[in-house]
Order: C-alpha cells, then sequence, then structure tokens
C-alpha cells in the first residue's frame, strides 16, 4: 500500500515517518500543492492526503483523475476544507475528508500567552527596551486573578481557553449562539454580546468564521469595551472589521490587541517580506502600534497539533482505503 502526502513540511516528516513504520504502509511526500497540473502525481497510489493555501477549482475533470486512477478518497489535513469542491469531488466517487479538531490547546495556549503578554505589557517594555530605556512608570500590570476574560465562541478551541484561564484565576464569561452545559463548572454564559462587551477586560475570540460571525466586531462593538480593555483574536481574520480596529486603537477607546489573524494576511503571512517597505495596508498600520502583537496564523503550529493532524489524516486515508467508514467524511 501506498500514500502520497502534497505540500509536506520539513516538520512533519517524523511524525509521518512513524506512522509509516507503524502501520507499516509507504508513505511519500512532495512539497507541491495539489491542481489540475500536480494530480498525475498520485498516479500508482493508493491515497492522498493534501494541505494547501490555494484552492484546487472547481474544475469536476481533476476529481474524476483522481477516481479514474482507482482513488476513492481525498484527504486534506486541515480543518478547513474551502480549498475542495466537495460537491465535484463527491459526484467523482470520491470520499472528501478533514481533521477537524488536531488539538484545541494548541490555540487556546496561543490566546492565553497573548492575553498575559498583553496584561504585563510585554510588548511595550519591549519597545522601551529596544530604545536602551529601563523605566517601569506607567506600565503597572494587572494580575490575571482581577481580571474578567470574555470569550466570544466557546466551542473546542473556546471551551479549552476558557479552562485555561480560570486555571489561572480569572472570572470567565462567555457568549456563545450555543451552549455547552459541561463548561459552566469554569465560565458563567451571558445573553448578548454587548453585555460580554461592557464587562470583559479580555475580550477572547473563538467563534468559527460564518455569516454571522464576520464582522461581529465592528465600531460599535469596539465602543462597548472597556477603554482600558484588550481584544485577542486567534479565530479568523473577519471577524473583526479591521478598519474599525485601527480607528478605536488610535483614538484610544481600549487599550491594545493580539491578533493570530487579521484580514488580508493571505498576502503576507508564512512568508518573508524581509528588507521591502510594506504596502499601506491595515496589517501594516497595525504592526507600527506599539500596543498591538501580530502574530502569522501560527496558533495551531505546535508539537502535538502538527502530530495529530498528520495521524488523524493518515488513519482516515487507511480506513477508507480498506473499506471502512470514518467520523470526517464529508
Ligand atoms: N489561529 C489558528 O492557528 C487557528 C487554528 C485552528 C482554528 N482556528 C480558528 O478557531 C476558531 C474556533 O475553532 P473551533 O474548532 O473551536 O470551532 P468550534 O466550531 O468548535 O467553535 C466555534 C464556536 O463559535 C460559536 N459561534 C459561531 N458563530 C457565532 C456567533 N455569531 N456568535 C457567537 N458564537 C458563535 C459556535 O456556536 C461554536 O460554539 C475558528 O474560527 C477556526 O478557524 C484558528
Amino acid at each position: 500500500m501506498k500514500i502520497l502526502m502534497y505540500s509536506v513540511r520539513d516538520d512533519e516528516q517524523a511524525a509521518i515517518k512513524d506512522w509509516a513504520q507503524a502501520h507499516d504502509v509507504q508513505v511519500d511526500t512532495n512539497d507541491l500543492e495539489f491542481h489540475p497540473e500536480t494530480a498525475a502525481l498520485a498516479k500508482g497510489y493508493d491515497g492522498i492526503v493534501i494541505q494547501q493555501r490555494s484552492a484546487i477549482g472547481d474544475d469536476p475533470s481533476v476529481y474524476q483523475q483522481l477516481a479514474d486512477m482507482g482513488l476513492k478518497q481525498l484527504t486534506s489535513r486541515t480543518a478547513g476544507v474551502d480549498t475542495i469542491d466537495i460537491p465535484a469531488a463527491k459526484a467523482a466517487g470520491l470520499t472528501v475528508t478533514n481533521v477537524p479538531a488536531y488539538s484545541p490547546n494548541s490555540v487556546a495556549e496561543m490566546a492565553v500567552t497573548q492575553t498575559m503578554r498583553l496584561i504585563r505589557n510585554l510588548e511595550l517594555f519591549d519597545g522601551r527596551l529596544a530604545q536602551q530605556n529601563f523605566q517601569w512608570n506607567g506600565l503597572q500590570a494587572r494580575e490575571i486573578r482581577s481580571l474578567t476574560v470574555g470569550i466570544i465562541g466557546a466551542g473546542r478551541i473556546g471551551g479549552t481557553a476558557a479552562r485555561l484561564f480560570h486555571g489561572l484565576g480569572a472570572k470567565v464569561i462567555a457568549y456563545d449562539v450555543v451552549r455547552h452545559p459541561e463548561l459552566t463548572d469554569v465560565l458563567t454564559y451571558v445573553d448578548t454580546k454587548e453585555e460580554l462587551l461592557k464587562q470583559a477586560d479580555v475580550v477572547d475570540l473563538h467563534v468559527d468564521l460564518n455569516p454571522t460571525s464576520e464582522g461581529l466586531i465592528d465600531a460599535a462593538a469596539l465602543k462597548l469595551m472597556k477603554r482600558d480593555a484588550f481584544i485577542v483574536n486567534a479565530s479568523r481574520g473577519p471577524v473583526i472589521v479591521t478598519d474599525a480596529l485601527v480607528a478605536a486603537l488610535k483614538a484610544g477607546e481600549i487599550a491594545g490587541a493580539a491578533l493570530d489573524t487579521v484580514e488580508g494576511e493571505a498576502a503576507l503571512f508564512n512568508q518573508n517580506h524581509q528588507g521591502e517597505v510594506l504596502a499601506d495596508t491595515n496589517v501594516a498600520q497595525l504592526m507600527q502600534m506599539p500596543n498591538v502583537m501580530i502574530t502569522p496564523h501560527v496558533g495551531f503550529y505546535t508539537n502535538l497539533a502538527v502530530k495529530n493532524m498528520v495521524d488523524i489524516s493518515l488513519d482516515d486515508v487507511l480506513t477508507i482505503i480498506q473499506g471502512g467508514q470514518t467520523e470526517h467524511a464529508f
């Protein structure tokens, strides 16, 4: 049995080797995205796994091409599968699978880390230290146990973040369109987004991106926040109206922000633009602000998450090849 994995990074190789040995399956890799031009590489394989930023496209012939090679599935080792035309793949007889949750802790820990950095004013101290200014005046920190963390979207990641914040002693409140009774030992639900925004010292976003969550944090929402409150976004960029965030930060309506994801990130994130003058985008403006921290969508990027993405995706391929069913099929 042979499986081909597309778009493989060096940091995935150890997990792939371990899985291949444990299952006695040959797993070959390349560093190419899956497109009509690279589809022929899958010839002779029993299964394939992809992971990519750009869309495969909606040309049904590429999916039929895979089926004609004898493949039964198309597995993405990501949660999002917006790169795949699922109806076209299904029409060709392929089972499409994803990895919906590889490690909620990976992103939740990122949100906790960024929150701690914000409340300790570490970004502002870094700025002073870069100027050889070792003073601490004006930058007294607040302890997390004295604060209310408001989580919008207490699902897999938000629920995990709630447990971590609760463990650190914070008061945790949450707003979600669905309530999870198993979380009520660590958080208190509020009825409206507005109520949460007014009460929280840190607003932590973990909604999935959907028509109700796009633009959830707009100018009116930011105005409801306390002037000394912070916002942390490790969900999806378009959940915040970035123009409104930039304006609110400039006007001092909120104290700062940590963004692992931001509208327009695809033009910059996971690329090296050293030495270039960045176009005057919102991202560039936010990067200039001393009270804003940007990380390039790396919440997911941990040892355990990468291993789980590899293991869960390959397990599903094997199951399907052997005629079984997986709960991750669309
Ligand atoms: N930064 C990263 O590297 C990274 C990695 C993985 C996932 N993510 C993002 O994290 C987010 C959460 O992922 P998850 O697996 O926890 O998702 P999930 O589906 O388990 O949880 C999302 C929660 O948001 C709630 N929600 C949706 N729309 C809402 C709205 N308008 N108002 C209030 N609540 C709403 C849902 O009811 C659900 O409980 C997603 O946006 C995902 O894309 C980021």
